[in-house]
């Protein structure tokens, strides 16, 4: 059994807009960046009053998009994909003028049409002139940017760059990336939640050298862990044999046979989400031999005992300190949905997923699409045929729906 270890790098989009504090954010991004966090920049045109495109972009390590017109910046990445990859938007600082635009739906440059356009959390930590943030005017603002959504980051009080003392101060660099963290953490859906995923074919040996295995590749088993994890769960994989490299940030056990699942899976509980997508083996050999066996002369049969390996869905669903979610795949070559059906009634888990293979159109082993139908105890839904990460995230949509609907602790606060 082998192992590799584990969280997926987060991606930010700051907005750098005009104010003396910019040169906080220039460290706000060595301190995001250290973490391994992807940072993408728009700077505002006053922002590049105060820092220069070159120290941003040096520091990310990316471009730095400046201008809503500018055809270089829209065909390298528009300004919808900017706000659309990232998974959190930092406005910092955040000019007054900014602010008003934001709450005004005011959409005149690349900073302002971005934060219209997004469908992300925004983090906004103003910065201003004491009399510019105590106005009522921008106050008024702030209570509504708060009532759309948008988290305020309060600015501290002391001495500003005008030499007046008052409130306005962007906090420093540290203190905001400490906010973006916790914010990261408690924005994911299955933040908290740990998943275990089977995945690929079992190879039960006949002899040192032979071995009875199947053609599933893994890709949907690994796709649905990938997804899990991005999704803020933390992820264990157990794959059996496959040509794909283990997934970044995803702790994989590697394993021959069934039985070896099987221990893997037991070892690795509780989870509050089960993915059974492995192709297990339903039999391994019983007269296994320690030597290769030897090709006999006046012999041309070989006798091969089978014997039923476990069901590993079978006993996760019934264990007591069972997964919240326990979810099966049926892989038939005729009569789907009969079949797909008695295995979740027979195996007690919560949800199949049926796929017809072998089939022309749907050969599904190695392929990189599937065409699936979730079967649960209550409804039967056809997906449409579509790539087996879209598969993934599908279903990754459904288990976090299904987990908030019977909103339960997670399995690290339940004694195993
Ligand atoms: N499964 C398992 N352990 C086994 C066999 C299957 O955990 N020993 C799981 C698979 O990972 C899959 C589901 O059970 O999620 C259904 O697998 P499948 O091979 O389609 O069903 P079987 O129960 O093996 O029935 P049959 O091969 O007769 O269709």
């Amino acid at each position: 059994m082998t192992e590799s270890s584990p969280s997926s790098p987060p991606s930010i989009l700051l907005i750098i807009s005009g104010g003396i504090a910019a040169y906080k954010s220039l460290e706000l991004i060595r301190l995001l960046k250290k973490t391994g966090t992807t940072v993408r920049v728009i700077l505002t045109k006053g922002g590049a009053q105060f820092v220069t495109p070159l120290s941003v972009s040096a520091l990310s390590e990316h471009a730095v998009y400046t201008d809503l017109w500018s055809l270089k910046d829209e065909s390298e990445m528009g300004h919808i994909r900017l706000s659309r990859e990232a998974d959190l938007i930092v406005v910092a600082p955040a000019s007054a003028n900014l602010i008003a635009k934001m709450v005004h739906g005011i959409a005149d440059d690349l900073a302002s049409t971005t934060l219209l356009a997004s469908n992300k959390p925004i983090i906004v930590s103003p910065a201003m002139n004491p009399e510019m943030w105590t106005k009522s005017s921008t106050q008024r603002n702030i209570a509504l940017l708060k009532e759309d959504g948008v988290h305020i980051i309060s600015p501290t009080i002391g001495e500003m760059a005008c030499g007046e003392t008052g409130p306005g101060r962007m906090p420093e660099a540290l203190e905001i990336f400490n906010v973006i963290q916790n914010f990261l953490i408690k924005e994911k859906p299955l933040s908290g939640k740990k998943a275990l995923v089977t995945s690929g074919p079992t190879f039960e040996p006949i002899d040192p050298v032979r071995y009875i295995g199947n053609r599933s590749s893994g890709k949907q088993g690994h796709a649905i862990a990938a997804e899990l994890e991005r999704q803020g769960a933390s992820v264990t994989l157990i794959s059996g044999p496959v040509s794909l490299p283990d997934p970044a940030h995803i702790k994989t056990i590697r394993v021959e046979t069934a039985e070896c699942m099987k221990n893997a899976v037991l070892e690795n509980l509780p989870a509050d989400i089960f993915v059974g997508a492995a192709a297990v083996a339903d039999w391994r050999i019983e007269n296994q031999t320690a030597q290769k066996i030897k090709k006999r002369t006046g012999s041309p049969t070989l006798d091969l005992k089978l014997t039923e390996n476990p069901d590993i869905l079978q006993i996760i669903s019934n264990l007591p300190n069972r997964p919240q979610l326990v979810i099966g795949f049926a892989a038939e070559t005729h009569d789907v949905l009969n079949f797909a059906r008695a295995k979740l009634l027979k195996k007690g888990c919560d949800w199949i997923i049926a796929n017809q293979v072998g089939t022309d159109e749907n050969p599904v082993f190695g392929s990189d699409r599937n065409q699936v139908t979730l079967v649960t105890h209550t409804l039967t839904e056809d997906w449409p045929v579509a790539s087996k990460t879209t598969v993934a995230k599908m279903l990754v949509q459904k288990i976090i729906e299904e987990l908030r609907n019977h909103e339960q602790p997670s399995c690290h606060n339940r004694s195993a």
